[in-house]
């Protein structure tokens, strides 16, 4: 057993949680839209074919926002296609798909409502440009007397969608994007759409291209000479990254919420200079949009993408014990940043890589990554309280980490929770932290998700194999809290006030 503690005190804070930390994202691609969320004739198909059954663990997951269209697929997307009675079938050139268009604007927004989440809407930044993002602009927000407004009250929808969230292009950075460009380009193109946009409709709220990834070679100038450029007509600035176990490096893997650190830092950084350089008094704040563990050496290797069929069976990643745990470790790297990144998006949402599964005709059910995402999004909101954890350290691909990873969310009602992983393959942790500061506390909760075999997946048969379960034997008093944290282990611990 090994010693691991922490201090928490809420003289010492890092920032509100916006609650668009737990946004999601659905893109066209794969099953995601087409037997994902949407399947009319499924038994559970309400009458817009929506499934029920996915709805209900969008809801239980805690959803707060969902991106949409993409994605590499926005970067050659005409929205016109998918809204109105006659809907074109294309081809995808992002992932070699057959896309039939039959969800589209109208279907999105509606499905929204039903979820009770806000849409974030990206425009196509790759083969369009400003005069088109402006059209979806006024289709979507303006109420009426205008073409475009008149168009979409004659497609049904009288009000307006009163979108405010916009992704100005999806991953500009990137050679495989469509329509791919320049620092420079986009700079530019980023700029003047935004302000343009502004100009129809300045209660928007638009996020730049930030780097596909902490390893892109464009990483740090990308940003800087985007804000250089555009600083002043966009509020965030995007970063994606994704996370694998790289041949077999499970140490490196447990340790991706530091990687993920580093990356924010490193960006909140270029922005700060960027705010200097350009004599700018606002800052720009962190839209971390596409996160998540996926096997992507995995998919290169096997998969063809798409082979020009409607929605193939693409990026489908069984998640196990181990990638919850990581995922649990890159919420509270969210976490611990809340002051800056004030939106995020897990990638994605339904069958691609995402925290729920739901087969064509069958059932949907709750991967592994489902339960950290759905226990930080009910008990992550409030104050982030600045958590310093002295534990053991190891080495790894991504340096030296302490096997500790931990942060604290204090809710309004003054209740504490602890978001705690262990990523020690070997040893268990024995914490010990110091709640004084709280007044005397009470332990009402510790789940803990981990298992003997870390390599165990919920299926359609056992989707209940891997979920949190209760710990025993966590303590508080005399102002500390002890608690066991298995080796490669997701915890949660609910403090609250004796009154
Ligand atoms: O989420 C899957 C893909 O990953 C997205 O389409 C793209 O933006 C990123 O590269």
């Amino acid at each position: 057993m090994t010693h691991a503690s922490l201090t928490i005190d809420p003289a010492f804070a890092v920032g509100d949680v916006d609650p668009r930390l737990f946004g999601s994202f659905v893109e066209h691609l794969g099953r995601c839209v087409y037997s994902g969320i949407f399947e009319p004739g499924h038994p559970a198909a309400d009458e817009n074919g929506f499934r029920r059954d996915v709805l209900d663990l969008v809801r239980e997951l805690g959803v707060t926002t969902v991106r949409y269209p993409g994605g590499n697929f926005v970067s050659a997307y005409r929205w016109e296609d998918g809204v109105g009675p006659d809907r074109r079938t294309r081809l995808d050139p992002a992932w070699r798909t057959i896309e039939p268009n039959t969800f589209g604007l109208g279907e999105f927004v509606k499905w929204c409502a039903a979820a009770g989440v806000d849409p974030m809407m990206a425009v196509n930044l790759g083969t369009r440009g400003i005069q088109e993002a402006v059209d979806l602009l006024e289709y979507s927000n303006h109420p009426s007397g205008t073409a475009l407004s008149d168009l979409r009250r004659k497609n049904g929808d009288a009000e307006p969608y009163d979108i405010r969230l916009w992704c100005l292009g999806n991953e500009m950075d990137g050679p495989w994007q469509v329509g791919h460009k320049t620092a420079e380009e986009y700079g530019r193109l980023a700029a003047e759409t935004a302000r343009a946009m502004r100009m129809i409709d300045p209660r928007l709220e638009l996020v730049a291209c930030g780097s596909s990834g902490a390893s892109m070679p464009t990483f740090g100038t990308w940003e800087a000479t985007v804000l250089q450029h555009a600083y002043d007509q966009v509020d965030y600035l995007s970063l994606h990254a994704y996370y694998e176990p790289l041949n077999g490096d499970v140490a490196t893997f447990l340790a991706s919420g530091a990687r993920m650190e580093s990356f924010i830092e490193d960006t909140v950084a270029t922005c700060d200079h960027m705010r200097s350089v350009t004599k700018s008094s606002k800052r720009i704040n962190l839209s971390f949009d596409e996160w998540n563990v996926w096997y992507m050496s995995r998919h290169q290797a096997e998969e063809q993408p798409g082979g020009w069929r409607p929605a193939p069976r693409l990026l489908e990643d069984h998640y196990d014990v181990t990638d919850a745990v990581v995922v649990g470790s890159l919420l509270i790297a969210l976490l611990r940043h809340a002051d800056r990144v004030r939106m995020a998006s897990q990638a994605q949402l339904v069958n691609v890589i995402a925290p729920i599964l739901a087969e064509p005709g069958g059932p949907a059910w709750r991967q592994t990554i489902f339960h950290p995402f759905a226990q930080a999004a009910l008990h992550g909101k409030g104050r982030v309280l600045r958590v310093e954890a002295d534990s053991p350290a190891f080495e790894c691909a991504a340096g030296e980490v302490g096997a500790l990873h931990a942060t604290a969310v204090q809710g309004e009602d003054g209740s504490v929770t602890i978001f705690a992983v262990n990523r020690s393959q070997t040893s268990p942790l024995d914490l010990a932290a110091d709640v004084r500061a709280l007044g005397e506390v009470r332990v009402l909760e510790h789940t803990v998700l981990t298992d003997a075999d870390l390599g165990a997946r919920n299926t359609a048969d056992a989707p209940d194999r891997v979920r949190p379960r209760p710990a025993t034997g966590t303590s508080a008093a005399d102002g500390t809290l002890h608690a066991h944290l298995p080796p490669v282990s997701w915890n949660v611990i609910r403090l609250a006030p004796v009154s």
